[in-house]
């Protein structure tokens, strides 16, 4: 059994979260997943897998139930070894939503229209979202009333419910990709405002953002995110495509004009796939562009397909085992589960303590 020292001090806390939408793409595994399993020793991880998050935008109850399952493989199969850390579902732990609610009333509308994301999303069901200083309540500007009636306020208040997520734990630091750095500044103003008010309470949770793979971009825009939802099924590779899908992808991405290899902001596509290929063979980007120097874009697609190959080959072959052990994901579920629930009722009952909220009957 360990020895505990009365001097030894608890690990840091680490939570971070994906949403169970379908299969990780290559942007959750080296901006996030990736990372995360390299923190198990260092630091207590919990991992969320966010149902509630998942349904802020329409979903099938099976396959969504499915996607949970689909989820917790993908992430033991990317290396998240469960002996190590807890892993759950979002809303089996109490304490989400509950902080989600007291946060959202101590949050200002502005601050949440003006969250990048959810302009992205609101843009994407076709709203715009003005910025104009006279609109301090919520204004859309839109042809249709049909698709007025159909934002809802989770997509709104989505932030709040993340910012719930990483403070119901206390966590020290959250590792993430790029993308969720405005989402993390609003959770730190969170905690700091409840902190002021209401006395000491909050852990203020840093970012954790990797110096490369952050942000992989789609194949065939590179001026995009890659993201699970793009249409355009060249644009994404998924931790769980087959060899020749990746092959073929790759193949296809979009590079930019002229010959040379380098990272530059005026060549996004090339730039990607050293990322791509830098994330994954820890080569770093002047050695990269030597390495190129006088080869061809065909060269660089070749070298980036087999790493990528190499790599997802035993995310895969790890992913098609788990998947049909019910039972055991089940039970890495449980465990999840009971671990962070302990944690949140702790924080839960104090915050609720200090907001003047009566306690429960026993
Ligand atoms: P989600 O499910 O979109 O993504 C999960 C993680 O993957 C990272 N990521 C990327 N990294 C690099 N390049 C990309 N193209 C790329 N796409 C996604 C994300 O940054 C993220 O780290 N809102 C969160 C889920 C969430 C959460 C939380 C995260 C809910 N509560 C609490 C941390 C802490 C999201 O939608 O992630």
């Amino acid at each position: 059994m360990e020895k505990i020292s009365p001097l030894s001090k608890p690990k840091p806390v680490i939570l971070t979260c994906a949403q169970p939408t379908g299969n990780l793409t290559l942007g959750n595994y080296l901006g996030a997943l990736r990372n995360w399993s390299k923190m198990l020793e260092e630091y207590e991880c919990y991992f969320g897998i966010v149902d509630l998050h998942a349904i802020t935008v329409p979903q099938k109850p099976p396959v969504l139930r499915q996607n949970v399952y689909s989820c917790i493989a993908q992430y033991i199969a990317c290396g998240l070894d469960p002996k190590r850390c807890h892993q759950f579902v979002q809303s089996h732990v109490i304490g989400h939503t509950e902080l989600a609610w007291i946060l959202t009333c101590m949050t200002p509308i502005g601050e949440l229209q003006r969250m990048t994301q959810f302009k992205d999303k609101a843009a994407k069901l076709g709203f715009k979202v003005s910025n104009e200083p006279e609109s301090q309540g919520i204004k859309f500007t839109h042809d249709g009333v049909r698709a007025q009636a159909s934002i809802n306020a989770g997509l709104l208040c989505y932030p709040v419910l993340m910012a719930a997520d990483i403070l119901l734990y206390n966590a020290d630091l959250v590792p993430v990709g790029e993308d969720q750095r405005q989402h993390l500044e609003l959770c730190r103003d969170l905690a700091g405002r409840f902190n002021q008010k209401y006395s000491e309470t909050f852990t203020i949770p840093e970012p954790y953002v990797p110096s490369t793979g952050a942000r992989i971009m789609s194949l065939a825009d590179p001026l995009r995110k890659m993201s699970k939802s793009d249409d355009n099924e060249k644009a994404t590779i998924f931790v769980l495509d087959e060899p020749d899908q990746i092959t073929k992808k790759i193949g296809s991405s979009v590079t930019d004009s002229g010959t040379e290899i380098k990272v530059s902001q005026d060549k996004p596509g090339v730039s990607n796939l050293l990322s791509i290929h830098s994330s994954l063979s820890g080569i770093d980007f002047p050695s990269l562009e030597d390495h190129f120097l006088g080869k061809g874009y065909g060269e660089l697609k070749s070298e980036v397909s087999e790493l990528l190959v190499e790599t997802l080959r035993t995310v895969r072959e790890s992913y098609y085992e788990l998947i049909n052990d019910k039972t055991f994901l089940d039970s890495v579920l449980k465990e999840g589960a009971q671990a962070a629930q302990k944690r949140a009722f702790k924080i839960l009952n104090k915050v609720q303590r200090k907001i003047g909220l009566p306690d429960r009957p026993r």
